[in-house]
């Protein structure tokens, strides 16, 4: 396994619509090892293949404690079921070292195919319908600084280009 490079806010690759995944072959399963491989090295609960730099509809995700449950969504679909909405701390390897707090849907279904291309729904509920509905938006080219305050979103920006610079 391999670990991946994680684009970083405000890199325009961030924002690119990924594509359908329509191909279930041993390097789709390869990506999504070393995805799966990266999250945990980050370390993180969630890995778009957008983030990557690879723009397939592909997320994966690990809420467990000890890292040993990994979830592979591949062209994902979100139903809305309620008007509940609900609020979260979020974070994203993507953006790193800033949490701000967004709001949305509580309930929600999933629709989405497996790494052998079978569909499966599952209700998620809590931190595991956040974090689907957090990385479902970077396959749109979307990030959750988006959802706040433009003058927080600067300020963060700013912030995350001054430390690019250092490392260039
Ligand atoms: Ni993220």
């Amino acid at each position: 396994m391999a670990l991946l490079n994680i684009l970083e806010f405000p890199d325009p690759r961030l924002r690119k619509v990924a594509k359908p995944v329509t191909v279930f072959d041993a390097a789709l399963k390869k990506l999504s090892e070393d995805m799966i491989e990266t999250m945990y090295d980050a370390p993180g609960i969630g890995l778009a293949a957008t983030q990557v730099n690879v723009h397939k509809r592909l997320v994966v995700i690990d809420i467990s404690e000890n890292h040993n449950d990994p979830l592979v969504f591949i062209n994902p679909k979100i139903t809305t079921l309620s008007d509940d909405e609900r609020e979260w701390e979020e974070g994203c390897l993507s953006v790193p070292g800033y949490q701000e707090a967004v709001i949305r849907p509580k309930d929600i279904r999933v629709n989405a195919l497996d790494i052998n291309g079978d569909p499966f729904e599952i209700e998620p509920d809590e931190l595991l319908a956040v974090c689907i509905q957090h990385e479902l938006d970077h396959l749109d080219g979307k990030l959750f600084v988006d959802y706040i305050s433009s003058i927080k979103r600067l300020r963060i920006r700013k912030k995350l280009e001054k430390s690019h610079k250092k490392r260039a």
